[in-house]
């Protein structure tokens, strides 16, 4: 039996996005399985907006695979990437330096872990297992944010989609974070919030611990829409990033050169 049809999808038009499911249509996107999967209306939306058919829709942490189904719905090309690969069309690769060309994309899209509150896997490049109270964490973010602006076209969008984190007492506020981060070299095109719709918050006593020991369950995630700037004449054009030290057997890179240290490894981020 085919499940439930989801409720009719419609472009959203405030910076207030809500969506009650998951997924869209008939089937899923991605999968509802996988834990931290990305609510596939979100990225319906931004493709929908923000790119043409048959234009490269890229994600560097696609877990299982949203971006490359909305990709294919809508008739652009999908690239996925991640260290944990769920199917064969995510290739693995650490999003810090993908084995892509430079400026190769019209479309970046990513869902980072929010530090380390889901195990994704036992890979130590996983950014899942560094804690969002700490600079390693956004250190490494920051990488990742390079490695967007590297593969993006000038001129065109991406977006960052996060929650804030509340942890033993300890709230980081991410979202805002990232805005000053992201903010240092992509033009910042708008801020959404997006109703989180998280059943298992109404399991379970979070609400009533929420009450009585005074602090509050996360209502909505951010979603951050930025613009690479079209290119400036004087400026030279952007440089490959130098290779990271190999952890294991990588798919074939598809335009960097090998056997090269990553020395310039940039330091902290302006978090
Ligand atoms: C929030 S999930 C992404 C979910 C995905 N958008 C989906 O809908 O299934 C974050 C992903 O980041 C991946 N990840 C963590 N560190 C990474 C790294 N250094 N390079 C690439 N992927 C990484 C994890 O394996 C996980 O799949």
């Amino acid at each position: 039996m085919l499940p439930m049809p989801s409720p009719k999808l419609s472009l959203q038009t405030t910076t207030l996005w809500r969506y009650p499911s998951q997924h869209y249509g008939r089937g899923e996107q991605g999968s509802a399985d996988y834990r931290g999967a990305t609510p596939s209306w979100v990225i319906w939306n931004l493709l929908e907006r923000y790119t043409e058919a048959s234009e490269v829709v890229l994600d560097p942490m696609c877990g299982s695979g949203t971006t490359l189904d909305v990709a294919a719905d809508l008739g652009r090309m999908g690239m996925g990437f991640d260290l944990q690969s769920q199917r064969d069309d995510v290739e693995f690769a650490d999003a810090r330096q993908l084995p892509v060309e430079n400026e190769c994309a019209d479309f970046v899209f990513v869902d980072p872990p929010y530090g380390d509150n889901l195990v994704y896997s036992d890979r130590p490049e996983c950014i899942g297992k560094l804690d969002a109270r700490e600079q390693e964490y956004f250190d490494a973010m920051k990488e990742v944010f390079e490695e967007m602006w590297r593969v993006l076209r000038p001129g065109r969008y991406a977006a960052v989609y996060t929650c804030d984190v509340w942890t033993r007492k300890l709230f980081v506020p991410l979202g805002s974070h990232f805005l000053y981060m992201l903010s240092q070299v992509f033009e910042v095109v708008d801020h959404i919030a997006v109703v989180r719709g998280n059943k298992d918050l109404d399991k379970g006593n979070y609400h009533k611990a929420a009450e009585e020991t005074n602090f509050f369950l996360r209502g909505f995630n951010h979603l951050l829409i930025l613009r690479k700037p079209e290119a400036d004449p004087n400026q030279p054009p952007p440089r490959a990033k130098r290779k990271r030290k190999p952890r294991q057997e990588r798919s074939t890179p598809r335009s960097r050169p090998a056997g090269q240290d990553r020395s310039e490894r940039s330091r902290r981020s302006d978090s």
